[in-house]
């Protein structure tokens, strides 16, 4: 089995990534070999700040490792380090008809809440597809957000392996239902490019002064309101058990018991769930020349991976 999976580095990692991809993936790390990388060429599509793409990328790296990724375990890499994968893109592309492109939810999102529809916006899934197909990537932890993208490249392998005979191995996505898709402070999905975000590794004062906006109803103190319809009890959810979760909703049916109050124990358990982790993260955040090892070591490795299959695709295809 070959676990992979990619972040972008278009802002801070925050806990829609951590509880949809970065938490699956540490877990399945455990039980195959497993590729990360961090997705510079895709963040090019909506982030046009060399400085900004930078720190972000080092900001993920750091992130990541703080949560758990093992690179005993594990190939952590810039997805920059291998552009073999801009090679498979332009091969790929040749079998990828427009239409299904156009229908592609998150461009159609992404348009949505007024982004200019550049070309790489408009092809960012078959260079997804690319990264997961030049390392005959078997399962693919991923946020339900990334679920469409998956089918598409589930669809560019199998048409690759019927024009050119077998390449590709078809991957598998791996998408947990209870976090699928974790809601932001408005309500929304979560996402670093929507503005709407709780960071994993925020100061504690920020972290609260976030998870006080959220965005709620406007029930007064003491009357009884929905845990079935609270972003705040969504949140809770993901970090607490299962007592300190029907305490919560039995206080909300009661009434008398405010959404602060319900604030405040989400900042609470967040700040007491993450606090191994910020620990680890203080320690990479004084060592960058270690993380930044990791990462090229991570991108030697992963390079020489996709050079073998793209030496197969280059003859396939009639290239070379
Ligand atoms: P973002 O949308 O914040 O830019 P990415 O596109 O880099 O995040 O996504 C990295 C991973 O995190 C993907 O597997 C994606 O599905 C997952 N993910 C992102 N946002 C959420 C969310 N709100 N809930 C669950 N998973 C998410
Ligand atoms: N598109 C993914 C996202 O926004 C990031 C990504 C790029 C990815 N390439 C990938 C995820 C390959 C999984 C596999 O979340």
């Amino acid at each position: 089995m070959r676990v992979l999976s990619g972040i972008q580095p278009s802002g801070i990692p925050h806990i829609g990534n951590y509880f949809g991809m970065m938490r699956p993936a540490v877990e399945l790390q455990e039980a195959g070999e497993a590729f990360l990388f961090i997705a510079d060429y895709h963040s090019l599509t909506t982030q046009p700040d060399p400085k900004y793409l930078r720190e972000q990328v080092e900001g993920v790296a750091v992130d990541f490792l703080a949560c758990g990724l093992n690179p005993e375990k594990t190939v952590f890499f810039r997805q920059s380090d291998v552009p073999q994968v801009t090679e498979l893109t332009w091969i790929l592309s040749s079998l990828m008809t427009v239409g299904v492109l156009e229908r592609a939810h998150s461009y159609k999102d992404k348009i949505a809440k007024g982004f200019t529809p550049n070309a790489g916006l408009f092809t960012y899934p078959v260079l997804m597809a690319s990264d997961i197909l030049i390392y005959q990537s078997t399962l693919v932890p991923v946020g339900k957000d990334q679920k469409q993208h998956l089918e598409i490249t589930r669809d560019l392998a199998i048409k690759f392996n019927n024009t050119y005979g077998d390449t590709f191995t078809i991957p598998e996505s791996s998408i947990r239902e209870n976090v699928a898709v974790v809601p932001g402070i408005d309500g929304q999905k979560m996402s670093k490019s929507y503005d709407n975000t709780i960071p994993i590794f925020a100061g504690k004062k920020a972290t609260r002064k976030t998870i006080m906006s959220i965005v709620t109803d406007c029930k007064e103190l003491e009357e009884a309101k929905d845990p079935k319809n609270c972003n705040v009890v969504a949140l809770f959810k993901l970090f607490a058990n299962e007592t300190q979760l029907k305490a919560m909703k039995d206080n909300y049916c009661a009434g008398n018991y405010g959404y602060g109050h319900a604030k405040q124990e989400l900042f609470d358990v967040m700040w007491e769930y993450f606090e191994p982790m910020r620990q680890r993260r203080e320690e990479l955040a004084n060592n960058l020349d270690y993380v930044w090892d990791i990462l090229n070591k991570g991108g030697e490795r992963a390079s020489a991976e996709a050079e073998k299959t793209m030496i197969k695709v280059r003859k396939t295809v009639g290239l070379r």
